[in-house]
């Protein structure tokens, strides 16, 4: 007897990853029909509600990624339904998807991140050129961006505004390599770096470019130190389930995590099932791993 039998794969979603979402969906509900014991029901999301859900599911897989599919929204209406759902509650999810708190709790921890400081309109963050400015509640790098000089700086803080009014932040430039690391259920997966040509994992890059590179970095001290400090934010936000965890690594061999997802792609590109393929599963086994380690928090369950 299995666990769950009826799942309903999420994705689409209203946020700027709509199409990302729709990628990742269709891997994920392909892959769990593939293993011949789940009545999968794809299920677009149109709206911030889970009005398409179907009845009577066993468990939901989060394949949305952003917005409120990310933020704490479908896993607090999940929470009061009582339906098990993949990836980290709300609370995890909404400190997650929120750069300002996911520092905020870092820096509590003392997990390493970037430095970094709110910003806002006439304020010169005291970072040299170049640093980093972006959206407090971004995606897919949609409103990340370089600021070289200042003209490129209060470009760069105006277009961020347009995208999230209420959080921008500047952070120091960590020139230097990039990687990052798959979690599911608290055990981390092989560590991937990523080359971009040009040293900036932009949108492009992430998506559509066949010029990045993924390669598995050798277990070795900064493999371990990746993976541990990566449990640690894990942690340090209450994660449970899947979540990938972004780095830089400075030219000092410092590792600075950047962020983490809690809705990690599943698109042909993305690096948590070729993490977890490392670990010799098949991509749909993947997928199940996520699946059976779905939970609802019982407590929450009816909260607005
Ligand atoms: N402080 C930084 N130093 C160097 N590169 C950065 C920094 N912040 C972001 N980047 C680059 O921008 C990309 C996207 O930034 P990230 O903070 O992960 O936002 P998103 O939520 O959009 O993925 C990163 O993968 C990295 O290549
Ligand atoms: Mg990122």
């Amino acid at each position: 007897m299995e666990k769950f039998r009826k799942i309903a794969v999420l994705a689409g979603g209203i946020s700027t990853e709509r199409e990302v979402s729709i990628e990742s969906g269709r891997n994920v509900a392909d892959a769990l029909e593939s293993l011949g014991k789940y009545e999968v029901v794809r299920t677009v999301i149109d709206a911030d509600s889970l009005e398409a859900m179907p009845e009577d599911v066993d468990a939901v897989y989060i394949a949305l990624h952003g917005g409120w599919g990310e933020n704490g929204g479908v896993q607090t209406a999940l929470d009061a339904l009582r339906i098990p759902y993949t990836g980290p509650g709300a609370e995890a999810s909404r400190l997650a998807m929120d750069k300002i708190a996911s520092k905020e709790r870092f820096d509590a921890c003392g997990v390493p991140t970037a430095p970094w400081c709110r910003i806002s309109e006439g304020a010169r963050p005291p970072f040299p050129f170049p640093f980093v400015v972006k959206t407090a509640r971004g995606g897919s790098s949609i409103g990340v961006h370089l600021a070289k000089d200042v003209s490129s700086y209060e470009e760069a803080l105006r277009m961020c505004l347009k995208l999230d009014s209420a959080g921008v932040i500047a952070e120091k430039y960590i020139a230097g390599r990039e990687a990052t690391v798959g979690i599911i259920s608290g055990e981390a997966l092989p560590v991937l770096e990523i080359c971009s040509p040009g040293g900036w994992y932009d949108y492009e890059a992430k998506y559509l470019s066949d010029r990045t590179r993924y390669e598995f970095l050798k277990e070795g001290p900064l493999a371990a130190d990746l993976k541990r400090i990566a449990l640690d934010a894990y942690r340090s936000l209450g994660c449970r389930g899947v979540s990938r965890v972004d780095f830089r690594i400075g030219a000092d061999g410092r590792a600075y995590v950047l962020e983490i997802n809690t809705s990690p792609g599943f698109t042909s590109h993305s690096l948590v099932p070729k993490a977890g393929m490392a670990t010799g599963l098949t991509f749909a086994e993947v997928c199940e791993k996520i699946l059976l380690a779905a939970e609802f928090d019982a407590e929450k369950g009816g909260l607005a």
